[in-house]
Protein backbone atom coordinates (compact mmCIF):
# COMPACT_ATOMS: atom_id res chain seq x y z
CA UNK A 1 0.00 0.00 0.00
CA UNK A 2 2.97 2.39 0.59
CA UNK A 3 3.16 2.79 -3.13
CA UNK A 4 -0.29 4.02 -3.95
CA UNK A 5 -1.83 7.47 -2.62
CA UNK A 6 -1.63 8.11 0.84
CA UNK A 7 -5.52 7.78 1.02
CA UNK A 8 -5.79 4.99 -0.95
CA UNK A 9 -8.07 2.09 1.13
CA UNK A 10 -10.17 -1.48 0.05
CA UNK A 11 -13.82 -1.66 -0.12
CA UNK A 12 -15.33 -4.33 -0.94
CA UNK A 13 -12.91 -5.65 -3.17
CA UNK A 14 -12.90 -2.68 -4.71
CA UNK A 15 -9.76 0.02 -4.37
CA UNK A 16 -10.38 3.74 -3.66
CA UNK A 17 -8.49 6.66 -3.50
CA UNK A 18 -10.42 9.72 -2.02
CA UNK A 19 -13.26 7.86 -1.30
CA UNK A 20 -13.88 6.89 -4.88
CA UNK A 21 -13.23 3.28 -6.21
CA UNK A 22 -10.96 3.75 -9.23
CA UNK A 23 -12.59 1.18 -11.41
CA UNK A 24 -15.63 3.61 -11.39
CA UNK A 25 -12.89 6.70 -12.10
CA UNK A 26 -12.17 4.70 -15.45
CA UNK A 27 -15.65 3.65 -16.23
CA UNK A 28 -16.85 7.11 -16.05
CA UNK A 29 -13.47 9.44 -17.70
CA UNK A 30 -11.93 6.57 -19.77
CA UNK A 31 -8.17 5.31 -19.86
CA UNK A 32 -5.85 6.04 -19.71
CA UNK A 33 -6.22 8.89 -16.93
CA UNK A 34 -3.89 10.42 -14.81
CA UNK A 35 -5.92 10.16 -11.31
CA UNK A 36 -4.78 12.67 -8.47
CA UNK A 37 -5.23 11.99 -4.32
CA UNK A 38 -5.94 16.02 -3.14
CA UNK A 39 -5.84 14.91 0.38
CA UNK A 40 -2.81 13.11 -0.38
CA UNK A 41 -1.44 16.22 -2.30
CA UNK A 42 -2.58 18.95 0.91
CA UNK A 43 -0.80 16.38 3.70
CA UNK A 44 2.36 15.88 1.69
CA UNK A 45 2.50 19.68 1.07
CA UNK A 46 1.61 20.08 4.88
CA UNK A 47 4.07 17.63 6.00
CA UNK A 48 6.97 19.60 4.23
CA UNK A 49 6.28 22.90 5.56
CA UNK A 50 5.84 21.13 9.38
CA UNK A 51 8.68 19.27 9.08
CA UNK A 52 11.51 22.02 7.86
CA UNK A 53 9.74 24.86 9.76
CA UNK A 54 9.56 22.51 13.04
CA UNK A 55 13.60 22.31 12.79
CA UNK A 56 14.29 25.95 10.87
CA UNK A 57 11.53 28.24 11.40
CA UNK A 58 13.08 30.74 8.09
CA UNK A 59 12.50 27.93 5.45
CA UNK A 60 10.50 28.48 2.55
CA UNK A 61 9.08 25.13 0.54
CA UNK A 62 8.93 25.55 -3.04
CA UNK A 63 7.21 23.00 -4.96
CA UNK A 64 9.52 22.52 -8.40
CA UNK A 65 7.01 22.60 -10.78
CA UNK A 66 8.50 20.49 -13.48
CA UNK A 67 7.60 17.62 -11.41
CA UNK A 68 3.89 18.14 -12.51
CA UNK A 69 3.38 21.77 -14.51
CA UNK A 70 -0.67 21.46 -13.99
CA UNK A 71 -2.70 24.18 -12.86
CA UNK A 72 -5.27 22.91 -11.02
CA UNK A 73 -3.19 20.53 -9.11
CA UNK A 74 -0.68 22.78 -8.30
CA UNK A 75 -3.48 25.40 -7.18
CA UNK A 76 -4.47 22.64 -4.40
CA UNK A 77 0.06 23.02 -3.13
CA UNK A 78 -0.64 27.15 -3.93
CA UNK A 79 -3.64 26.64 -1.58
CA UNK A 80 -1.51 24.86 1.39
CA UNK A 81 0.83 28.23 0.98
CA UNK A 82 3.51 26.61 -0.60
CA UNK A 83 6.08 29.12 -3.38
CA UNK A 84 6.91 27.51 -7.06
CA UNK A 85 9.92 27.02 -8.84
CA UNK A 86 10.14 27.63 -12.40
CA UNK A 87 12.13 26.94 -15.23
CA UNK A 88 11.10 29.37 -17.85
CA UNK A 89 8.00 31.57 -18.70
CA UNK A 90 5.83 28.19 -19.72
CA UNK A 91 5.74 26.76 -16.29
CA UNK A 92 5.81 30.96 -14.82
CA UNK A 93 2.18 30.98 -16.76
CA UNK A 94 1.32 27.95 -15.12
CA UNK A 95 2.15 29.29 -12.00
CA UNK A 96 0.47 31.95 -12.39
CA UNK A 97 -2.67 30.13 -13.28
CA UNK A 98 -2.70 27.90 -10.49
CA UNK A 99 -2.56 31.14 -7.96
CA UNK A 100 0.54 31.18 -6.70
CA UNK A 101 1.93 34.55 -4.90
CA UNK A 102 4.25 36.11 -7.81
CA UNK A 103 7.23 36.91 -4.64
CA UNK A 104 6.66 33.37 -4.22
CA UNK A 105 7.90 32.27 -7.38
CA UNK A 106 11.30 31.78 -8.19
CA UNK A 107 13.05 31.21 -11.77
CA UNK A 108 15.54 29.38 -12.80
CA UNK A 109 16.84 28.16 -16.17
CA UNK A 110 20.46 27.58 -17.14
CA UNK A 111 19.85 28.67 -20.88
CA UNK A 112 17.04 31.80 -19.69
CA UNK A 113 15.54 33.76 -22.96
CA UNK A 114 14.84 37.26 -22.89
CA UNK A 115 11.64 36.41 -22.96
CA UNK A 116 11.95 34.28 -19.88
CA UNK A 117 13.72 36.70 -17.91
CA UNK A 118 11.03 39.72 -18.97
CA UNK A 119 7.66 37.72 -18.23
CA UNK A 120 8.96 37.29 -14.60
CA UNK A 121 10.17 40.45 -14.13
CA UNK A 122 7.33 41.92 -15.31
CA UNK A 123 4.97 38.77 -12.84
CA UNK A 124 7.08 40.37 -9.96
CA UNK A 125 8.80 36.88 -9.22
CA UNK A 126 10.72 36.95 -5.91
CA UNK A 127 13.60 35.82 -6.84
CA UNK A 128 15.66 34.93 -10.41
CA UNK A 129 18.24 32.12 -9.78
CA UNK A 130 21.21 33.45 -12.19
CA UNK A 131 23.05 30.28 -13.44
CA UNK A 132 26.16 31.91 -15.51
CA UNK A 133 27.78 34.71 -16.94
CA UNK A 134 25.33 35.63 -19.90
CA UNK A 135 22.31 35.50 -17.44
CA UNK A 136 23.64 38.44 -15.87
CA UNK A 137 24.29 40.44 -19.16
CA UNK A 138 20.47 39.87 -20.15
CA UNK A 139 19.21 40.55 -16.35
CA UNK A 140 21.35 43.62 -16.65
CA UNK A 141 19.05 44.80 -20.00
CA UNK A 142 15.72 43.32 -18.53
CA UNK A 143 16.21 43.57 -14.57
CA UNK A 144 15.60 46.43 -12.45
CA UNK A 145 18.36 46.84 -9.76
CA UNK A 146 16.31 46.12 -7.12
CA UNK A 147 15.75 42.41 -8.52
CA UNK A 148 16.66 40.24 -5.62
CA UNK A 149 19.06 37.10 -7.53
CA UNK A 150 20.46 34.20 -5.89
CA UNK A 151 23.39 32.64 -7.63
CA UNK A 152 23.40 29.23 -8.39
CA UNK A 153 27.07 27.19 -7.95
CA UNK A 154 28.09 23.98 -9.36
CA UNK A 155 29.72 22.52 -6.42
CA UNK A 156 31.24 19.37 -7.92
CA UNK A 157 28.99 16.82 -6.02
CA UNK A 158 27.25 14.76 -8.05
CA UNK A 159 23.89 13.49 -6.94
CA UNK A 160 24.02 9.71 -6.62
CA UNK A 161 21.40 8.97 -8.89
CA UNK A 162 20.70 7.83 -12.66
CA UNK A 163 23.57 10.05 -14.79
CA UNK A 164 20.28 11.62 -16.74
CA UNK A 165 19.06 13.52 -13.57
CA UNK A 166 22.37 14.43 -11.64
CA UNK A 167 23.22 17.80 -12.10
CA UNK A 168 26.00 18.91 -9.53
CA UNK A 169 28.74 17.14 -11.18
CA UNK A 170 32.05 18.92 -12.54
CA UNK A 171 30.76 18.43 -16.12
CA UNK A 172 27.12 19.12 -15.61
CA UNK A 173 25.95 21.81 -17.41
CA UNK A 174 24.44 23.95 -14.50
CA UNK A 175 25.28 26.37 -12.49
CA UNK A 176 28.75 28.04 -12.20
CA UNK A 177 32.05 26.44 -11.72
CA UNK A 178 33.15 26.80 -8.20
CA UNK A 179 36.64 28.74 -9.52
CA UNK A 180 34.26 31.43 -11.32
CA UNK A 181 31.77 31.95 -8.28
CA UNK A 182 33.54 34.91 -6.59
CA UNK A 183 33.50 36.54 -10.00
CA UNK A 184 30.40 36.46 -10.82
CA UNK A 185 29.01 37.04 -7.14
CA UNK A 186 30.80 40.15 -6.78
CA UNK A 187 29.59 41.00 -10.78
CA UNK A 188 25.87 40.00 -9.29
CA UNK A 189 26.17 42.23 -6.10
CA UNK A 190 26.95 44.93 -7.83
CA UNK A 191 24.04 45.29 -10.08
CA UNK A 192 21.16 43.49 -8.48
CA UNK A 193 19.95 42.51 -4.59
CA UNK A 194 22.20 39.49 -3.89
CA UNK A 195 20.39 37.24 -1.32
CA UNK A 196 22.72 34.31 -1.62
CA UNK A 197 23.52 30.83 -3.59
CA UNK A 198 21.51 28.18 -4.77
CA UNK A 199 22.81 24.31 -5.19
CA UNK A 200 20.41 21.29 -6.73
CA UNK A 201 22.98 18.02 -6.80
CA UNK A 202 19.88 15.97 -8.63
CA UNK A 203 17.15 13.80 -8.61
CA UNK A 204 15.56 11.16 -7.21
CA UNK A 205 18.22 10.92 -4.24
CA UNK A 206 17.66 7.96 -2.24
CA UNK A 207 20.67 8.74 0.02
CA UNK A 208 21.35 12.08 2.37
CA UNK A 209 24.97 12.54 2.54
CA UNK A 210 24.79 14.75 -0.81
CA UNK A 211 23.55 17.92 1.15
CA UNK A 212 25.62 18.69 3.38
CA UNK A 213 28.82 17.69 0.69
CA UNK A 214 27.08 20.56 -1.63
CA UNK A 215 26.98 22.53 1.42
CA UNK A 216 30.22 22.45 2.52
CA UNK A 217 31.56 22.78 -1.71
CA UNK A 218 30.39 25.98 -1.45
CA UNK A 219 31.10 27.40 2.12
CA UNK A 220 34.16 28.95 1.35
CA UNK A 221 32.19 31.63 -0.72
CA UNK A 222 31.37 33.55 2.04
CA UNK A 223 28.16 34.01 3.95
CA UNK A 224 24.65 35.11 2.64
CA UNK A 225 21.57 35.47 4.42
CA UNK A 226 19.44 32.73 1.80
CA UNK A 227 20.32 29.56 0.63
CA UNK A 228 18.36 27.20 -1.82
CA UNK A 229 19.54 24.12 -1.47
CA UNK A 230 17.50 22.56 -4.22
CA UNK A 231 15.32 19.38 -4.19
CA UNK A 232 15.87 15.67 -5.59
CA UNK A 233 14.30 13.37 -2.52
CA UNK A 234 13.47 10.68 -4.40
CA UNK A 235 10.32 8.33 -3.88
CA UNK A 236 9.62 4.62 -3.63
CA UNK A 237 8.43 2.68 -7.28
CA UNK A 238 9.00 -0.86 -6.11
CA UNK A 239 10.41 -1.76 -3.08
CA UNK A 240 12.89 1.20 -2.92
CA UNK A 241 14.37 2.48 1.05
CA UNK A 242 13.58 6.31 0.73
CA UNK A 243 14.28 8.25 3.41
CA UNK A 244 11.10 10.75 5.24
CA UNK A 245 10.59 14.04 4.66
CA UNK A 246 11.47 14.81 8.47
CA UNK A 247 15.21 12.59 7.85
CA UNK A 248 15.59 14.78 4.72
CA UNK A 249 14.55 18.24 6.59
CA UNK A 250 17.00 17.21 9.14
CA UNK A 251 19.80 16.47 6.71
CA UNK A 252 19.61 19.73 4.85
CA UNK A 253 19.22 21.79 7.90
CA UNK A 254 21.74 20.23 9.25
CA UNK A 255 23.93 20.72 6.20
CA UNK A 256 23.16 24.54 6.01
CA UNK A 257 23.65 25.17 10.17
CA UNK A 258 27.10 22.91 10.15
CA UNK A 259 28.43 24.74 7.12
CA UNK A 260 26.42 27.99 5.90
CA UNK A 261 25.00 29.39 9.16
CA UNK A 262 21.68 30.68 10.33
CA UNK A 263 20.65 31.28 7.37
CA UNK A 264 16.76 31.80 5.34
CA UNK A 265 16.53 28.12 3.87
CA UNK A 266 14.81 27.19 0.43
CA UNK A 267 14.02 23.72 -0.69
CA UNK A 268 12.31 22.74 -3.77
CA UNK A 269 10.74 19.57 -3.99
CA UNK A 270 9.10 18.20 -6.98
CA UNK A 271 8.45 14.77 -7.03
CA UNK A 272 8.73 13.71 -3.54
CA UNK A 273 5.78 16.65 -3.46
CA UNK A 274 3.35 14.75 -5.76
CA UNK A 275 4.69 11.64 -7.27
CA UNK A 276 2.99 9.38 -4.21
CA UNK A 277 -0.21 10.90 -5.11
CA UNK A 278 -0.94 10.28 -8.71
CA UNK A 279 -1.70 6.83 -10.01
CA UNK A 280 -2.37 6.17 -13.54
CA UNK A 281 -4.75 4.09 -15.42
CA UNK A 282 -4.69 2.21 -18.31
CA UNK A 283 -7.24 -0.70 -20.14
CA UNK A 284 -5.31 -4.07 -20.98
CA UNK A 285 -5.88 -4.01 -24.87
CA UNK A 286 -4.21 -7.22 -25.89
CA UNK A 287 -2.54 -10.28 -23.98
CA UNK A 288 -0.67 -12.15 -25.79
CA UNK A 289 1.37 -15.05 -24.70
CA UNK A 290 4.49 -16.82 -25.78
CA UNK A 291 7.98 -16.78 -25.01
CA UNK A 292 6.78 -13.51 -22.56
CA UNK A 293 3.83 -12.79 -21.84
CA UNK A 294 3.09 -9.47 -23.37
CA UNK A 295 0.29 -7.66 -21.49
CA UNK A 296 -0.41 -4.54 -23.74
CA UNK A 297 -2.18 -1.29 -22.66
CA UNK A 298 -4.06 1.54 -24.36
CA UNK A 299 -1.29 3.72 -23.24
CA UNK A 300 2.60 3.77 -23.17
CA UNK A 301 5.73 6.10 -23.76
CA UNK A 302 3.42 8.51 -24.57
CA UNK A 303 2.25 8.69 -20.84
CA UNK A 304 5.29 7.80 -19.07
CA UNK A 305 8.74 8.09 -20.36
CA UNK A 306 10.10 7.45 -17.21
CA UNK A 307 11.17 3.43 -17.81
CA UNK A 308 12.49 4.13 -20.96
CA UNK A 309 14.89 7.83 -20.04
CA UNK A 310 15.74 6.75 -16.10
CA UNK A 311 15.75 2.75 -16.03
CA UNK A 312 12.38 3.00 -13.61
CA UNK A 313 10.65 0.03 -12.38
CA UNK A 314 7.67 0.44 -11.79
CA UNK A 315 4.58 -1.92 -10.05
CA UNK A 316 2.15 -1.93 -11.77
CA UNK A 317 -1.10 -4.02 -10.58
CA UNK A 318 -4.90 -5.18 -12.21
CA UNK A 319 -7.49 -3.55 -10.59
CA UNK A 320 -9.28 -5.16 -8.46
CA UNK A 321 -8.27 -8.52 -9.03
CA UNK A 322 -7.44 -11.54 -7.18
CA UNK A 323 -6.31 -14.38 -9.84
CA UNK A 324 -3.32 -16.01 -9.77
CA UNK A 325 -0.21 -14.35 -10.48
CA UNK A 326 1.53 -14.20 -13.57
CA UNK A 327 4.90 -13.16 -15.24
CA UNK A 328 4.53 -10.38 -17.77
CA UNK A 329 6.30 -7.36 -19.63
CA UNK A 330 3.84 -4.41 -19.76
CA UNK A 331 4.08 -2.75 -23.13
CA UNK A 332 2.37 0.38 -24.66
CA UNK A 333 0.76 1.20 -27.77
CA UNK A 334 3.46 3.00 -29.62
CA UNK A 335 5.70 2.14 -32.19
CA UNK A 336 8.98 0.46 -30.96
CA UNK A 337 9.95 -2.07 -28.39
CA UNK A 338 11.19 0.31 -26.40
CA UNK A 339 8.02 0.91 -25.61
CA UNK A 340 8.36 -1.04 -22.53
CA UNK A 341 6.33 -0.01 -18.90
CA UNK A 342 7.71 -2.69 -16.97
CA UNK A 343 9.79 -5.94 -17.62
CA UNK A 344 8.86 -9.09 -15.48
CA UNK A 345 5.59 -7.44 -12.99
CA UNK A 346 3.70 -9.90 -11.61
CA UNK A 347 0.18 -9.41 -12.21
CA UNK A 348 -3.22 -11.19 -11.52
CA UNK A 349 -3.30 -13.26 -14.63
CA UNK A 350 -4.37 -10.54 -17.29
CA UNK A 351 -7.38 -10.51 -19.57
CA UNK A 352 -8.28 -7.83 -22.21
CA UNK A 353 -10.52 -5.34 -20.39
CA UNK A 354 -8.87 -5.16 -17.44
CA UNK A 355 -8.35 -2.23 -16.05
CA UNK A 356 -4.24 -1.88 -15.25
CA UNK A 357 -3.06 0.28 -12.30
CA UNK A 358 0.30 1.90 -12.39
CA UNK A 359 1.26 3.45 -8.99
CA UNK A 360 3.35 6.35 -8.18
CA UNK A 361 3.22 8.55 -11.53
CA UNK A 362 2.30 11.85 -10.31
CA UNK A 363 5.61 13.09 -10.70
CA UNK A 364 7.06 14.05 -14.23
CA UNK A 365 5.28 11.31 -16.15
CA UNK A 366 2.38 14.68 -16.78
CA UNK A 367 5.50 16.47 -17.47
CA UNK A 368 6.81 14.57 -20.47
CA UNK A 369 3.84 13.26 -22.10
CA UNK A 370 4.03 13.83 -25.67
CA UNK A 371 2.02 13.03 -29.31
CA UNK A 372 3.94 9.80 -30.23
CA UNK A 373 1.90 7.96 -32.64
CA UNK A 374 -1.12 10.51 -32.35
CA UNK A 375 -1.67 9.30 -28.81
CA UNK A 376 -4.24 12.04 -26.92
CA UNK A 377 -2.78 13.25 -23.79
CA UNK A 378 -4.75 11.89 -21.09
CA UNK A 379 -7.20 13.89 -18.65
CA UNK A 380 -6.17 14.49 -15.10
CA UNK A 381 -8.79 13.46 -12.37
CA UNK A 382 -8.73 14.90 -9.29
CA UNK A 383 -10.53 12.59 -6.27
CA UNK A 384 -11.53 13.94 -2.71
CA UNK A 385 -14.14 12.59 -0.44
CA UNK A 386 -15.72 10.45 -2.02
CA UNK A 387 -15.45 12.74 -5.64
CA UNK A 388 -14.00 12.47 -9.02
CA UNK A 389 -13.90 15.86 -11.03
CA UNK A 390 -12.09 16.55 -14.52
CA UNK A 391 -9.46 19.01 -14.00
CA UNK A 392 -7.62 18.51 -17.46
CA UNK A 393 -9.90 17.05 -19.93
CA UNK A 394 -8.31 13.95 -22.59
CA UNK A 395 -6.87 15.33 -25.96
CA UNK A 396 -9.27 15.24 -28.77
CA UNK A 397 -8.39 14.00 -32.21
CA UNK A 398 -8.83 17.60 -33.72
CA UNK A 399 -6.23 18.94 -31.19
CA UNK A 400 -3.78 17.05 -32.95
CA UNK A 401 -4.28 19.03 -35.57
CA UNK A 402 -5.06 22.54 -33.96
CA UNK A 403 -2.02 24.21 -34.59
CA UNK A 404 -1.47 23.44 -38.16
CA UNK A 405 -1.68 25.76 -41.01
N1 LIG B 1 15.27 22.35 -8.41
C1 LIG B 1 15.94 22.29 -9.56
C2 LIG B 1 16.81 23.40 -9.93
C3 LIG B 1 15.80 21.18 -10.40
O1 LIG B 1 16.49 21.13 -11.53
C4 LIG B 1 14.95 20.13 -10.03
C5 LIG B 1 14.80 18.95 -10.88
C6 LIG B 1 14.25 20.23 -8.82
C7 LIG B 1 14.43 21.36 -8.03
C8 LIG B 1 13.29 19.19 -8.34
O2 LIG B 1 13.89 17.95 -8.14
P1 LIG B 1 13.02 16.74 -7.53
O3 LIG B 1 12.67 17.09 -6.11
O4 LIG B 1 11.82 16.58 -8.39
O5 LIG B 1 13.92 15.57 -7.65
N2 LIG B 1 12.74 14.43 -15.83
C9 LIG B 1 13.34 13.68 -14.75
C10 LIG B 1 13.57 14.53 -13.53
C11 LIG B 1 14.46 15.68 -13.80
C12 LIG B 1 14.60 16.58 -12.60
C13 LIG B 1 15.33 17.81 -12.96
N3 LIG B 1 15.43 18.81 -11.97
C14 LIG B 1 12.44 12.51 -14.41
O6 LIG B 1 11.41 12.35 -15.06
O7 LIG B 1 12.79 11.72 -13.53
Amino acid sequence: MELLPRTAAVHDGRLTVGGVALADVAAEFGTPAFVFDEQGLRETAREYVREFTARHPRTEVHFASKALPCAPVMRILAEEGVGCDVAGNGELAIALKAGFDPEKILLHGNAKSDEDIADAVEAGVGLIVIDNADDVVRLKRLAPATQRVLVRINPDVPGDTHASVSTGGKEDKFGVPLEQAAALLAEAASAFDLRGLHVHIGSQLLTLGGFARAAEAIAGLGRFPLYDLGGGLGIAYRDEVVPSIGEYAQATVDALRTYLGDAELIVEPGRSMVGRSGVTLYDVTTVKRHVVTHVAVNGGMGDNLEPMLYGTVFTPRILDSERPDETCDVVGRHCESGDLLVRGATLATPQVGDTLLMPATGAYCYSLQNNYNGARKPPVVIVNDGEARLAVRRETLSDLTARDR
